[in-house]
């Protein structure tokens, strides 16, 4: 298509809309309508022409395509992150931003900014024991969380006691040491950085290796309070989806301007209710924006602040960050090195929708 053909970019994110159920919406397409992100007529003479959309919810929330770039019109896929050379940023010593309060953690390792949005510092917890398991909640529904808990989990080295999250999607993040898993009869090596999917009734056993075995994070996803300690193994590994454990692979990173996100594990290896993902971010602070999901990320690497714009909060390797839905939020990265993220999301399976 010449550039002449390109549909206008009425702006660089999408529009937030809740519709009325049943009611049809024209999606401006050409990127002139004065009334976006809706048709106003102004396409007549372009080749291009509305998009229909119906909602079938009432308040249906979605997120509709500013930039009229999308591969999935009318929705946002996260393309208007790439019409710029550079992730869109703020100056965070500006006056305002400087004038801003840091929050320091409180007695349970937490610091608390809007919204229910919290920095926590995993060694400030208290970790209880089980056998060769050390662990702890990290998320959970008293802090807010509405989708998904998290436990942070350390296995010393030899076999873990068995761990079930009942009727539970579950996905674990490997962030240190090496060791194996057992899913239901099935066994996987382990190492970090990588992402493991168990699925909905499955039980899994951890063995750590080496002198301080492995460290682990495990959202769950719907919540669940407590893990339940089953006396044996199942063998019920769910064949269907053979590969459970996703590892760094530089060929399958995304994009996202300046910035790069790859998938671990996600409905590719049968988590089509959570997605989990690692990041890498520059030197900056990003633009203060919103997701329609509820994450949780853990920093793998570098340091930098949690933004809710009207607090902040350090964050450093090894700390998780709560987010919960639609809150305004920014993460700077303040790390010559640049920072590594691990996060995972729901509902919704791609982390480069914002707005
Ligand atoms: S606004 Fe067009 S893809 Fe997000």
């Amino acid at each position: 298509m010449p550039p002449s053909e390109k549909p206008r970019i009425a702006r660089y994110k999408p529009y937030y809309q809740e519709l009325e159920r049943g009611k049809v919406y024209l999606w401006c397409a050409c990127g002139r309508s004065g009334r976006q992100p809706f048709c106003d007529g102004s396409h007549t003479g372009t080749p291009f022409r509305p998009l229909r959309c119906v909602a079938k919810e009432e308040k249906e929330e979605m997120l509709l395509c500013g930039c009229k770039r999308t591969c999935n019109p009318p929705f946002c896929d996260g393309t208007h992150n790439n019409l710029k050379d550079t992730y869109d940023s703020v100056d965070p010593e500006s006056p305002e931003n400087l004038a801003v309060p840091l929050i320091e953690a409180g007695s349970d390792g937490k610091a608390r900014l809007d919204g229910g949005c919290f920095v926590c510092s995993v060694p400030a917890l208290a970790l209880e024991r089980r056998g060769n398991l050390r662990f702890s909640p990290v998320i959970s529904s008293t802090d807010g969380a509405v989708y998904q808990s998290q436990f942070y989990l350390e296995a010393r080295p030899g076999e873990s006691s068995i761990i079930g999250f009942p009727d539970r999607h579950v996905v674990l993040l490997v962030t240190a040491g090496k060791g194996s898993i057992n899913i239901s009869g099935r066994e996987f090596e382990l190492e970090p950085i990588a992402g493991v999917y168990i699925r909905p009734g499955e039980l899994f056993r951890l063995r750590g290796r080496g002198l301080d075995g492995m460290k682990v994070f495990a959202a769950v996803c719907p919540r669940a309070s407590a893990p339940v300690w089953p006396g044996e193994i199942l063998e019920n590994f769910d064949t269907t989806w053979p590969r459970r454990v996703v590892g760094i692979d530089r060929s399958q990173r995304r994009s996202m301007s300046d910035r790069f996100f790859q998938l671990l594990a996600d409905k590719t290896v049968g988590s089509d209710m959570m997605t989990q993902f690692i990041g890498e971010i520059p030197i900056s602070k990003a633009t203060a924006h919103r997701h329609l999901y509820e994450e949780s990320l853990v920093i793998l690497r570098g340091h930098g602040y949690m933004w809710t714009e009207k607090k902040k909060a350090r964050v450093e390797a090894g700390d998780v960050i709560f987010l919960p839905r639609k809150q305004l939020h920014s993460l700077e990265c303040a790390d010559p090195g640049g920072m590594l993220v691990a996060g995972v999301i729901y509902p919704g399976g791609n982390p480069a929708i914002n707005y």
